[in-house]
């Protein structure tokens, strides 16, 4: 074997890149949590129905990136690609129909079967909320501003900008796609060939074509706002001055629809320029009638997720951690006392590293590659008299302490 290598897509975090996953993790668990959101963990494993007809089978996501696979008990099962449909999955099999409105979020890695590069990952993690039961607008401006003071907790709001768009209601988008079908069909010989296939199946998604020659056709197509109903209408009205009155800024793109099928309404996205052509750092939006479709009963929701890989790679530098103290023994009898004065610096809250092997030198420059404050050193002799060789790494000093005063001496 030529040694084994990550499967293509997925990576190894370790250290401090590890770290800022947590860091960022744990940030927008606190925030969230001051918006009530509740946490919830649905499975990564679910039945593939889960996702096919709910995020749409013209989707990329379903048609393209799904990790599809038969089990051994001959059950079709998916790696969840996103964690919507999880949760309204959730929702139906737990009965949480009774504790509207609910409000929940979720953090951990999804699947897509997509084309790496810089943001993209076929696994990536993901941390998300989702508020259920509730059609009023004032749910939609509360999950974006949550959103937005996530961002801002993470210090990269100023890298980031969000963009709104209204896909109305079923009644305007069914008016709506009748009159971009109808122009579309006058251009299909200039459609590529994805479009033609979403042409008859879900041609909304067309408008979210980055090929050339679609976007050419598009450039002279009907618009959406030409045709929301006057509720859709006040409903997108209503959005924006929410966002205003919360200080929120954001720009209107009439082109946004977003690549899952179950949305209505309110779709937004928090986008940066600072990663190159995956830029979209959150999304989300609402989806009035994915639980119903599902079978559930009829249940709102509005949410978003965040891609955590992509804010890792804007998030600023973390602050350091605290400098550990270095045990250097010398000598077997020292390294069997070093784990005990390990234990009690550890016990009152001292970073501390035991240095095992190599000779003196070799223990000192891990004490100096680990960033260390302090160098304990415990030989023989310093082990006979009940003392160690306490080295102050930044000022070059060093002094001798007894063993019973090292505690106080090094806090
Ligand atoms: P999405 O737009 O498919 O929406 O994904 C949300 C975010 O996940 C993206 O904006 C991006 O930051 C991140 N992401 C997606 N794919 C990848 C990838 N291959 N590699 C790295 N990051 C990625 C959803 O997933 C919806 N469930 C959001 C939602 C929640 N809508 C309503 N509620």
């Amino acid at each position: 074997m030529s040694g084994l290598q990550p499967v293509r897509g997925t990576r190894d975090l370790i250290g401090e890149e590890c770290r800022r996953f947590r860091y960022i993790a744990r940030t927008a668990a606190e925030i969230l949590a001051l918006y009530g959101f509740q946490e919830i963990e649905t499975p990564l494993l679910e039945s593939s129905a889960v996702f096919l007809r709910t995020l749409g089978e013209t989707s990329d996501v379903v048609s393209k990136q799904m990790y599809v696979f038969t089990d051994r008990g001959g059950d079709e099962v998916t790696l969840r690609p996103e964690g919507t449909a999880g949760v309204a999955r959730a929702f139906i099999s737990e009965g949480l129909g009774q504790h509207l409105p609910l409000k929940l979020f979720y953090s951990g890695p999804m699947f897509r079967y997509e084309r790496p590069q810089k943001g993209r990952y076929r696994q990536f993690q993901q941390f998300g909320v989702e508020l259920l039961g509730v059609d009023n607008v004032q749910a939609d401006i509360e999950v974006i501003s949550a959103a937005s003071r996530v961002l801002r907790t993470l210090k990269v709001d100023h890298l980031t900008q969000l963009q709104i768009n209204t896909i109305g209601d079923t009644e305007s988008r069914e008016a709506y796609r009748q009159s971009l079908v109808a122009y579309l069909r006058g251009h299909v010989d200039r459609l590529s060939e994805d479009s033609r296939t979403r042409l008859e199946k879900n041609p909304l998604r067309i408008l979210d074509s980055k090929d050339e020659g679609d976007r050419a056709v598009l450039k002279d197509a009907p618009l959406f706002s030409n045709f929301l109903n006057e509720a859709s209408r006040a409903f997108f009205a209503e959005l924006q001055e929410g966002l205003t009155r919360l200080g929120i800024s954001y720009v209107v793109d009439p082109m946004l629809v977003r690549g899952l099928d179950y949305y209505c309404h309110t779709v937004f996205e928090f986008t940066t320029n600072a990663i190159g052509s995956q830029n979209a750092v959150i999304a989300g939006g609402r989806y009035d009638g994915l639980i119903k479709s599902m079978g559930g009963p009829h249940t709102p929701g509005v949410g978003w997720a965040a891609g955590t890989d992509r804010l890792a790679l804007i998030l600023p530098d973390l602050p350091a951690l605290p400098k550990p103290v270095a045990i250097v023994p010398l000598g077997e009898a020292a390294e069997r006392k070093a784990l005990e004065l390990a234990d009690q610096l550890r016990a009152v809250g001292l970073v501390t590293d035991v240095g095992y092997s190599g000779n003196m030198s070799k223990r000192m420059k891990r004490a100096d590659k680990l960033g260390a404050r302090w160098a304990v050193i415990l030989g023989d002799t310093e082990l006979a008299k009940g003392v160690a060789q306490v080295k102050d790494l930044t000022q070059g000093t060093q002094e001798e302490v007894p063993l019973s005063n090292l505690t106080t001496r090094l806090r």
